[in-house]
């Protein structure tokens, strides 16, 4: 018999798959009941936070985070939860200082995290050393924390084989538990995938975890191919939030694998029943409009052009404002050309919007960056890291002429920052975590922080209204 060799699911519902299909807006109160169920099923994690999910609970849910985190990791007992983070962006938009970074990570192990996934849209691992290097020191202290490393898969000349595995040997060596390939776009074919993983597998010994989603068309089979090729962990989500712009179905891959040497172990009942838990949300979803059946489909333009759907569309409203549809195809030529300009980056939040944007300007203007966008300046100074191929020194003289370039980690040169932040906001806070919460999105934070105030002082006078009515013995 052959040897063994299950392949585990993280599955994706309570975070991607809702962020991908249904702008990020389940609320815990939909998670909760389910818990204990999913909680059976064996999975390798529930993936449950990340930056998404926690600027929508705050800004669209009125939801604190923290909280929801805390009650999933109360129902979760034999459940590892798993979390994504954008390195020294944390769950935010900007470079914090270190002493944030360790902070946030310290916090979301303690709140309940095991698994935390760091990831950089450069790919430039100096940005995701510091997040860790905290998630290693917590997991001496506390013995619980792992730190995944994710590589943003994107293709181009610099995107070579040797790349990648150049990059694996470099996350074993930074002291990383284990590697995801985190292919946002769904940009992996099956046969690559294979020879992906069997090269990553030749120089390193961490496990590795396959994420991609399924705008393609091709995600299922690509990761079959990658579990043949001994990938450890896929991204999965239950069916009704399954497929389209999410990812795989679990309950398909589990079945796919049965009575193969990769064989899952889990028990198609349960996750029937997770699903049926799930469908009638889903038609409520599709109802309100949430859900769009447009995400449902197969965009193949995604594969055509190598360019993730979310950017195509971004770049259609761009050029719908400024009357300017009919160069839809000129702003598609231009794109490569301005990412080789900058280095050949990945295109993924937030370097996707600073290609895109800068190629609808130059088609625009007629002239190759008459105008350059704030975002463009700062990844030629540097700003954003180091991009994997050199930039062009023509735009970089053109742009910003004779200023100073970074050469070294950005966040070197940030002071440390928790002291002003509390500072900030020390009115409101009612626990360490709102720090962190004001540090990421300090504006929506304080909204959010006001409401719950109004909240709490309404229930308070609920209270004391209860105490004096009447009451007939
Ligand atoms: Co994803």
């Amino acid at each position: 018999m052959a040897e063994q060799k299950p392949v585990k699911i993280m599955e994706t519902v309570l975070r991607d798959a809702h962020q991908s299909l249904i702008a990020t807006r389940m609320p815990t109160e939909m998670m909760l009941p389910i818990v204990e169920k999913m909680d059976k099923v064996g999975y390798h994690a529930v993936e449950c936070w990340g930056g998404a999910t926690f600027d929508a609970s705050l800004r669209f849910l009125k939801e604190d985070p923290w909280d929801r985190l805390r009650k999933l990791r109360d129902g979760f007992k034999n459940t590892k939860l798993q979390m994504l983070f954008r390195g020294q962006n944390i769950l935010g938009y900007r470079p914090y200082a270190d002493d944030v970074v360790d902070s946030f990570v310290e916090k979301s192990i303690a709140n309940g995290i095991d698994i935390i996934r760091i990831f950089d849209c450069l790919n430039d691992l100096r940005n995701l050393q510091e997040a860790v290097n905290a998630t290693n020191k917590v997991k001496k202290q506390e013995g619980r924390g792992h730190a995944q490393v994710a590589l943003s898969y994107t293709l181009g000349d610099a995107y070579t084989m040797e790349y990648w595995m150049d990059m694996a040997k470099k996350i074993e060596e930074m002291g990383a538990d284990s590697i995801c390939i985190k292919d946002m776009a769904g940009l992996l074919v099956p046969y690559k995938a294979s020879e992906m993983i069997a090269a990553m597998k030749s120089v390193t010994k961490l496990p590795i975890q396959l994420h991609t989603h399924y705008t393609s068309g091709v995600a299922s089979m690509t990761y079959m191919k990658a579990v043949e090729a001994g990938v450890d962990v896929i991204d999965c989500a239950i069916s009704p939030f399954a497929m389209g712009t999410s990812q795989p179905a679990t309950e398909v891959m589990v079945e796919t694998f049965k009575g193969t040497p990769y064989d899952t172990g889990y028990d198609q009942n349960i996750l029937a029943e997770i699903a049926d838990y799930f469908r009638p949300y889903r038609d409520e979803c599709l109802a309100s409009g949430l859900l769009n059946p447009k995400v449902m489909g197969v965009d193949i333009k995604t594969l055509l052009y190598q360019v993730p759907g979310g950017m195509l569309s971004n770049m259609v409203s761009q050029l719908k404002e400024q009357n300017a549809e009919d160069k839809y195809y000129d702003v598609l030529k231009e794109i490569p050309q301005v990412r080789k300009d900058l280095g050949e980056p990945p295109l993924v939040t937030p370097s996707s919007q600073i290609v895109g944007t800068q190629a609808v300007f130059n088609v625009l203007m007629g002239e190759r960056y008459k105008m350059a966008t704030k975002e463009t300046k700062a990844v030629l100074r540097g700003e954003y890291g180091q991009t994997v191929k050199p930039m062009s020194q023509e735009v970089i003289d053109k742009v910003i002429p004779g200023e100073e370039r970074i050469t070294c980690r950005p966040a070197d040169l940030l002071e440390n920052e928790m002291d002003k932040l509390e500072s900030e906001m020390k009115e409101w806070k009612q626990q360490d975590e709102d720090v962190l919460s004001y540090a990421l999105f300090p504006q929506v934070a304080t909204d959010f922080f006001k409401y719950r105030q109004a909240q709490q002082e309404k229930v308070d006078m609920g209270v004391a209204d209860t105490k004096n009515a009447a009451y007939p013995v």
